[in-house]
């Protein structure tokens, strides 16, 4: 059963879906079930990956990560995601961009998730 925000992808194609509302069945892509990814959240990767959070005035800066992430071709951060007061804000980057996000909010606690191209997806 699929939850909200629950993120999957498939080994096959590399699809990749987040659950808007969730269901009974089971999510399936090229044939076969899709894979719930883990939220990571303790880096085991020389790269650092868990979101760094900064309230500035307006809102929160999302920087990835402690370390700041490569933004290579092969190698880089595909989205970052602030999700606060049932309210989710997400900013797509490619390659040669920046790996930080500026969301503007007024809610107090806040969750920040990142997905690496290479290292899957991430929460602080
Ligand atoms: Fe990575």
């Amino acid at each position: 059963m699929a939850e909200r925000d629950q993120v999957y992808s498939c080994q096959l194609c590399d699809n990749v879906v987040v659950v808007v509302r969730g269901g009974q069945g089971q999510l399936v892509c090229c044939g076969q079930p899709m894979e719930l990814m883990d939220e990571q959240t303790a880096d085991f990767t020389t790269e650092k990956h868990v979101p760094v959070i900064e309230q500035i005035e307006g809102g929160y800066k999302v920087t990835v990560g402690s370390t700041i992430h490569p933004m290579e071709e092969a190698h880089y951060i595909e989205w970052i995601e602030l999700i606060a007061d049932g309210q989710s804000c997400r900013k797509f980057l490619q390659p040669g961009d920046e790996p930080v996000a500026i969301f503007e909010t007024a809610a107090a606690e806040v969750t920040a998730r990142e997905f690496c191209n290479v290292h899957g997806l991430w929460r602080s």
